[in-house]
C-alpha cells in the first residue's frame, strides 16, 4: 500500500457543480474515488496503447440459425485459442446466443480477433471491453 498525497485542484465553479452532480448519479460518495477512477480508466488505456499484456472481454449477439456462422465463429476461436482463457454461450432465446470470451494477450491481437468475429456475417452485436491485468494499478 503506497501512502495517501493530498493535492488542490483549481477549476470553474460551474464545471465543479456538473462534476458534483455527476458524480451523485453514479453513487460516489466523494470526489477522491471518482477522480482515482477517471485516472485509473486513463491508465489502462494508456496500457492499451503502449502494446503489452492486457485483458478483455468480446462479447458477441449471434442468430445461431444462421448458416456457417457458428462453425466461423468456433474456428477463429481455435485460431486464436492461445488468447482466450474463458468463454460462456448464453442461449438468450430461440434464436439468440450470447457469446462472452475473456481474453488474455497484446492488445494488437486481442483487436485482430474482437474485429475478425465483429466482422462475421450474421454477427449482430460485437463489443471488445478493454480491461487490465490490474498488475501496474492500485
Ligand atoms: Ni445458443
Amino acid at each position: 500500500m503506497t501512502s495517501l498525497v493530498r493535492f488542490g485542484v483549481s477549476l470553474e465553479k460551474t464545471l465543479l457543480e456538473k462534476w458534483d452532480s455527476l458524480l451523485n448519479t453514479r453513487g460516489y460518495n466523494n470526489r477522491s474515488e471518482a477522480l482515482r477512477d477517471l485516472i485509473r480508466q486513463e491508465l489502462v488505456k494508456d496500457e492499451w496503447s503502449s502494446g503489452g499484456e492486457v485483458v478483455g472481454a468480446i462479447t458477441l449477439v449471434y442468430d445461431h440459425h444462421k448458416r456457417e456462422l457458428v462453425n466461423k465463429l468456433t474456428n477463429l476461436q481455435h485460431d486464436f485459442g492461445g488468447l482466450i482463457f474463458a468463454s460462456q454461450h448464453i442461449h438468450i432465446d430461440h434464436h439468440n446466443c450470447m457469446e462472452i470470451i475473456a481474453v488474455k494477450g497484446t492488445p494488437k491481437s486481442i483487436q485482430a480477433l474482437a474485429d475478425k468475429m465483429r466482422g462475421t456475417k450474421g454477427v449482430k452485436h460485437g463489443s471488445l471491453s478493454m480491461a487490465t491485468t490490474g498488475k501496474n494499478l492500485q
